[in-house]
């Protein structure tokens, strides 16, 4: 069947400290992931603030072009921009924003949203039906028109808001959601019940998320595949259980000994407090880690990483081979 979604080796650069006397970071460092798309999966990525999880996913949405690599939709390199269609692209894949309460302007009742999209995307020839469109998707996230209609965002709470933002993305029924930070300003209450709606819709739907996060806890509960990034390169790739029980990276096996509970954020936890030499650590041209990496070696400056491939699925970047080996290397000095 093939992907749905193929990401190659994907490369974003930006500039930083003005035109003139700024450099180059690499936010996005050759990043490849995909998605089958036979088998709908909720595909989560971590990583600490600022390693490149949002510019990853806008290089998804073509919100930003990338520098390098391709990213692939359907068989569609985006690189072939005339054979973008940018009505089929909004309908197969649709972003849900961190903060419900800027989707939804205060002004505007929520429902004319679910309207448009409705008429704009999915057919609805009249407001008849588009209303039955907004409410078929309305059920689907347990809610209803009736309940919503005529209301406008402040009369709803944050949870139920981004179900709402939810729903207006189902009415294009998409093959693929990008959540980024779904559930980050949503009350510690709602997180897993807004979680589980996109476990719900997976099944039901067979729509593949891509969810983003720094909330390991609802990461765990709800990925079927997690991937690691830091400083802007992926670490390790994996089931989600499999990498959650036994990482093998020796950063996500940091992240992982601080147990997670629902509405941890890794940046709180003492042990992985970043230090302050940011800018240098995205140039670095060996193990992005390698710095902070308790089983450094001399190899490890070298070069960067080759990914090891643990047992088909399961994807490492590092020198040594942790999980397999369990063998902690000597350490030489660096
Ligand atoms: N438009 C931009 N111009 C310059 N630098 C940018 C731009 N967007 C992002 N960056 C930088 O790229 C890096 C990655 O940013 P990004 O927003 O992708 O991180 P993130 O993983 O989403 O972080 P957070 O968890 O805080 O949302 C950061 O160092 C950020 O400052
Ligand atoms: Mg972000």
């Amino acid at each position: 069947m093939g992907e749905l979604l193929k990401i190659d080796g994907v490369v974003k650069n930006f500039r930083i400290g003005g035109m003139l006397r700024g450099k180059k970071m690499t936010a996005v460092d050759q990043v490849s992931l995909s998605i089958q798309a036979d088998k709908p999966v909720i595909l989560s990525i971590v990583g600490e603030s600022g390693c490149g999880k949002s510019t990853l996913c806008k290089m998804i949405l073509r919100i930003h072009n990338p520098d390098g690599g391709h990213i692939i939709l359907d068989g569609k390199d985006y690189a072939d921009k005339k054979g973008f269609d940018k009505m089929t692209f909004m309908k197969e894949v649709q972003p849900i924003f961190q903060n419900p309460y800027e989707s939804f302007s205060a002004r505007k009742a929520v429902d004319t949203y679910l309207y448009s999209t409705a008429k704009s995307l999915a057919g609805a020839k009249n407001q008849a039906e588009a209303e039955a469109k907004a409410d078929e998707a309305l059920k689907s996230v347990g809610m209803s028109l009736e309940v919503v209609k005529g209301k406008y965002s402040a009369q709803f709470s944050g949870g139920e808001l981004q179900r709402i933002s939810i729903a207006r993305a189902l009415i294009t029924r998409p093959k693929l959601i990008i959540a980024d930070e779904p559930v980050a300003a949503i009350d510690a209450s709602m997180k897993m019940n807004i979680v589980n709606l996109f476990k719900d819709l997976r099944d039901k739907f067979g729509i593949s998320f891509i969810y983003i996060t720094h909330d390991l806890s609802t990461a765990y509960y709800v990925s079927d595949y997690i991937a690691t990034l830091y400083r802007g390169t992926l670490i390790e790739y994996g089931p989600a259980k499999s990498i959650m029980d036994d990482p093998a990276h020796p950063y996500t096996q940091l992240l992982m000994d601080a147990v997670p509970k629902v509405g941890d954020k890794w940046k709180e936890q003492d042990a992985i407090v970043m230090p302050d030499f940011e800018d240098r650590e995205f140039a670095i041209d060996y193990c992005k880690f390698a710095p902070r990496c308790p089983y450094a070696t001399d190899t490890c400056i070298k070069g960067r990483p080759q990914c090891i491939d643990l047992n088909g699925e399961r994807k490492v970047w590092c020198f040594h081979d942790l999980i397999t080996t369990k063998k902690v290397p000597e350490k030489e000095s660096v």
